[in-house]
């Protein structure tokens, strides 16, 4: 069989109807996957249960990654689908406030750090007796970039994404044992609606062109290049299937070489 295939893989993903988490899904269903996400949004849930998928490799489900309840009900979803999974995708994240810590709100902060780690927590502890009842698997969790170097004008999220890879380090030695491998991904510029966004308030905070902003942005990787939701996709897709099967606490940046974040 062909190693990449996700052939019979069920897979959770956390705020998956957009962006680089509906590029995953896509991906994995491309491999054979059965994908279950979730997302906030209800109008992009609306519009994936046109998908052809939909009810058959495809379960999607309107649910805020933030709220512990939430969480729990879409598990009692899935549970009623499957009592085992091969992977769950920690992708929910958000960019958090722009702006000099002096000037942040203590709300702003409170809110990344509960979307961007201590939803993960939620799912990861629903997740896990699922994996270790399918005797293995994959916990994917995504950091960023300003996990590894920091982010000027962001430090909440930069905060929140260091947090995600100690969590995945110290998961990948809690559950290497159960053979269940956890590993964190960490993308560089995305070309979509998000890095429209992040563009957008730092050039409004620094007064300067949009223009400036995205070529900077793209300058910080050697290969001076955008990077694609379907290369993080693509990651996930390797880390889950059997050619990752002995990769576990690593974080893995698909960047073009970011040498700096500012
Ligand atoms: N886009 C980038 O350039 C970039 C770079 C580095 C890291 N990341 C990380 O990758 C992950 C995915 O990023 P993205 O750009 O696809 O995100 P995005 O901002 O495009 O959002 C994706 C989805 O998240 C959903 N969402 C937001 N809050 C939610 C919540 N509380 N519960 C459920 N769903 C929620 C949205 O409705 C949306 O459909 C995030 O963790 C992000 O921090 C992204």
């Amino acid at each position: 069989m062909d190693n990449q295939s996700l052939k019979n893989k069920k897979i959770i993903i956390s705020a998956g109807a957009s962006g680089i988490g509906l590029a995953t899904a896509k991906v994995c269903l491309s491999r054979g996957a059965t994908v279950y996400l979730c997302d906030l949004n209800e109008k992009y849930i609306t519009k994936l249960k046109k998908h052809p998928l939909k009810n058959k490799r495809l379960f999607a489900y309107v649910c805020d990654a933030s709220n512990e309840y939430d969480v729990s009900n879409f598990f009692f979803e899935i549970k009623k689908k499957t009592k085992k999974i091969d992977a769950l995708i920690n992708n929910v994240g958000v960019a958090g406030p722009t702006g000099n810590l002096e000037k942040l709100e203590s709300d702003d902060w409170e809110k990344t750090l509960k979307i961007n780690v201590i939803s993960h927590f939620y799912f990861s502890k629903l997740a896990i007796p699922m994996l270790k009842k399918n005797k293995g698997g994959s916990i994917i969790n995504l950091s960023s970039g300003a996990g590894i170097m920091g982010f000027p004008l962001r430090s909440p999220y930069a905060a929140s994404k260091w947090a995600v890879i100690g969590v995945t380090k110290t998961l990948a030695m809690e559950l290497g044992k159960f053979k269940i491998r956890v590993n964190a991904i960490c993308p560089g510029t995305i070309k979509g609606d998000r890095m429209v966004r992040v563009i957008r308030d730092k050039a409004n905070f620094l007064n300067i062109s949009k223009k400036n902003i995205e070529k900077e942005f793209v300058s910080m990787a050697s290969m001076n290049c955008w990077i694609y939701e379907e290369d993080i996709a693509k990651t996930c897709s390797f880390l889950i299937s059997n050619d990752g099967e002995r990769i576990s606490g690593q974080t893995i940046a698909v960047d073009g070489n970011a040498i700096r974040l500012d």
